[in-house]
């Protein structure tokens, strides 16, 4: 029998972590996020330890930016050796190779044909701004449109193209002008209460009515689209949406982002999601997962459009810094080495067959969509009405912390379960992980079916 990862040790939060946790209460605005009140002491492949010594499997991957694992071999080594090097220099000011390899390496991975080029950033909502930046410097026009139940990041820009009000946007207006939205092809929530394939993906097809009635198509710059929906819920649309959505980007001139900062580097069994529906966008963007855990962020695209900003007017200070790179190389290498696109697959499988099967025996399981190792279950009361289960959601993920997994939930309905683990997780391990969510599937709904206590 294999040794089992998860070890609770104490009541969670244990007291070192609530001792921090009034801490950071103290010391930190509430505006960062908090998820999971229990803070981490070391971590390594597909499992954290925390500092009161209790040892939890890793469903979130620190919001997808694991896909290599914690503190991966390959990756750990490359930053030691860089740290004895240089840590600094500002690629603009003083460059160096690591940079030009970084580049070299996403321009050969990039589906798109024809001389392409990247340039280093950051932070996912850095690569948002500057592919906006480069498709409004190419053609010249200011709109973009982008996508209900979108998310693109949290500054000014990203946050106007992000759909969902709370938290991303309530009380942060005004926002960016000349950002435009339409539905994305959310199949089980259609946004025109229309069923595919009927609907001849309709929802694709009308941006032809939007650029009559919201929009002229010579005033829009880009398209922006995520290939997989990330906070919106872990959507994959049909094959046809991003082949209508090329078309209609190739009649009118508009420049094409895939946003794969949380569905690329090998999340869904491809470097790119993109990929699955043999599409090539103009520009893609990366980060999350490009760093192995440092933070970078890349837009890759035809050279011809990453060429149109002005010498200077891209880049940043830290953007594209020397460890960051070393990282990213080594992260890039241990997916090829580990077979990592093969394990998202093969994860994404195994995530279905069982999600499948507590579908068929519970009716709060509502969808189930897995494209490759970006998998998540919709929960809903009511399986006719769809009606989002938020509440069963929440205590789901907050009985998987207390016995030992952690996770991250998803969805503008903010019922979506989804599942972001490192791809060198064990089968086991993975199992083991399953199992606890299972455990408390069966504690939420056999809760619901439990009389009303009479009163004697
Ligand atoms: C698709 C997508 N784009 C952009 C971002 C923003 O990235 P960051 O948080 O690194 O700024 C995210 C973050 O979750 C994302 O999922």
């Amino acid at each position: 029998m294999a040794m089992k990862t998860i070890n609770i040790r104490t009541e969670v939060p244990g007291p070192k972590s609530r001792a921090l946790l009034a801490r950071r209460v103290a010391a930190i605005p509430r505006g960062p996020q908090l998820v999971t009140p229990i803070f981490a002491a070391k971590s390594e492949g597909a499992w954290i330890e925390d500092v009161d010594g209790n040892r939890y499997l890793d469903f979130a991957g620190g919001i997808g930016c694991l896909n290599a694992g914690h503190r991966h071999p390959l990756v750990t080594k490359a930053i030691h050796d860089q740290v004895d090097k240089f840590l600094h220099l500002c690629f603009g000011v003083t460059p160096y190779e690591s940079y030009i390899a970084l580049a070299e390496k996403l321009n050969s991975l990039a589906p798109i044909s024809g001389p392409k080029k990247t340039m280093f950033i950051n932070s996912g909502a850095e690569a948002v701004e500057n592919a906006i930046k480069i498709a409004r410097a190419y053609t010249k026009r200011p709109a973009v449109i982008a996508f209900e139940d979108a998310f693109h990041g949290r500054t000014l820009l990203t946050m106007s193209l992000t759909s969902k009000i709370v938290p991303y946007k309530a009380c942060f207006a005004p926002f960016a002008p000349e950002v435009y939205r339409v539905p994305y092809a959310y199949c089980y929530r259609c946004s025109y209460s229309k069923t595919y394939p009927s609907c001849e993906t309709y929802c694709a097809r009308h941006l032809e009515d939007t650029f009559r009635r919201v929009v002229a198509p010579d005033s829009v710059a880009a398209i922006i689209a995520e290939p997989v929906l990330g906070e919106g819920g872990f959507v994959a649309p049909p094959k046809e949406f991003f082949s209508i959505l090329r078309e209609i980007c190739n009649k009118h001139g508009i420049v094409l982002i895939a946003d794969e900062v949380q569905s690329g580097i090998g999340r869904t069994g491809k470097y790119f999601a993109i990929e699955h529906y043999g599409v090539e966008p103009d520009l893609i963007t990366t980060a999350k997962s490009l760093g192995g855990g440092l933070p970078i962020a890349g837009v890759t695209g035809r050279a011809e459009i990453m060429d149109a900003a002005l010498p200077g007017g891209l880049g940043s200070t830290f953007a594209g810094n020397p460890t960051a790179c070393a990282a990213a190389l080594a992260t890039l290498e241990a997916i090829e080495k580990d077979g990592l696109l093969a394990r998202s697959t093969a994860i994404g499988k195994r995530f279905e067959d069982r999600v499948k099967g507590w579908q068929k025996k519970w009716s709060l399981i509502g969808d189930v969509r897995a494209l490759g190792g970006m998998c998540a279950f919709e929960l809903v009361t009511n399986r006719e009405t769809r009606e989002p289960a938020g509440a069963e959601t929440k205590e789901l993920a907050h009985f998987a912390y207390e016995h030992g997994l952690i996770t991250i939930t998803a969805g503008t309905l903010g019922n979506v379960m989804r599942i972001l683990v490192p791809l060198v997780v064990t089968d086991e391990q993975f199992d083991e992980a399953m199992d606890v969510l299972e455990a408390g599937l069966t504690q939420i709904v056999e809760k619901k079916q439990q009389p009303i206590a009479s009163h004697a």
